[in-house]
């Protein structure tokens, strides 16, 4: 079990991470934090759990936490964005830096990890780790944002492939280690809070794009309004994909909950 004493003790004060709310066995970290926002809960507020028996990903897919073997957590945000085009690349730049975080925690452990557009993360082509990103909004203004991030830790943490979509790997299995939770959770929150204290958009496209999985290979890009093939270029300066396209050039892709598929890697 997470020692969540302990992990309160090493977030650092005024950070990211506190309040922290602990909870051995939730639906889902995001509903609670979603729910703890709602009723006032502050910027920075982490919600974490051991186990998850309701969680979410992206696309209305479910995601696995089993028991003591996987990290599952929600950040509440308050960000003050900037209004027009520059408030849309902050938001953008919400949407990719937890992914960039996560990767260079792993990075830190020895891995090589990719970062699927847009925030998926991948350690020899499988997924490791998933962001979640919901945005509040109040009006025309985002009022808060609930960050919600699993990664699966211990080999017993990866859900089986007939159970997702993309396989799946995780951090033991690629590392050939089991790392502690505590110290990756601390890392991880650590480097969001390090990116969001001085949002620097271009840094985290050019974060992403160093690490940016499938670069210069075919994929499939859907964005709901659109379904695309092309050579993966880059990810763009507003955070959109740039897909090189027979007969049309360099296509600037983006839109709510895209998907993006490599065209040669079979399906398990
Ligand atoms: C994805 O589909 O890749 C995103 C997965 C996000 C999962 C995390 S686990 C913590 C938080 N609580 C949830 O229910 N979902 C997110």
């Amino acid at each position: 079990m997470l020692d969540a004493a302990s992990v309160e003790r090493r977030l650092p004060a005024g950070g990211l991470g506190l309040p922290l709310i602990f909870q051995p066995r939730v639906g889902s970290t995001q509903t609670l934090a979603g729910e703890l926002a709602a009723a006032g809960a502050t910027h920075g507020t982490l919600v974490v759990a051991d186990e998850q028996t309701e969680g979410r990903g992206r696309h209305g897919r479910r995601w696995f936490t089993p028991p003591e073997s996987a990290l599952a957590f929600s950040l509440v945000l308050r960000p003050n964005l900037l209004s027009g085009a520059a408030g849309s690349r902050q938001l953008a730049a919400w949407n990719l830096l937890g992914a960039l975080a996560l990767a260079e925690a792993l990075e830190a452990l020895g891995a090589r990890p990719a970062i699927k557009w847009p925030n998926d993360v991948l350690l020899e082509g499988r997924k490791v780790a998933g962001v979640l990103l919901e945005v509040e909004w109040v009006e025309a203004t985002v009022d808060r944002l609930l960050m919600g991030i699993g990664v699966n830790v211990a080999a017993g943490a990866a859900p089986p492939g007939t159970a997702v979509d993309y396989p799946a790997t995780s951090v033991e299995e690629a590392v050939g280690s089991l790392p502690s939770r505590e110290d990756l959770l601390l890392s991880i929150v650590g480097r969001i809070d390090a990116y969001c204290q001085v949002l620097d958009p271009p840094a985290i496209v050019a974060g992403v794009n160093q690490r940016l999985a499938y670069r210069g290979q075919g994929v499939q890009v859907g964005t709901g309004s659109a379904t695309k093939q092309g050579i993966l270029v880059a990810v763009g300066e507003e955070g959109e994909i740039v897909l090189r396209v027979e007969g049309e050039g360099d296509v600037h892709l983006s839109g709510a909950d895209p998907h993006l598929r490599p065209l040669d890697v079979p399906r398990e």
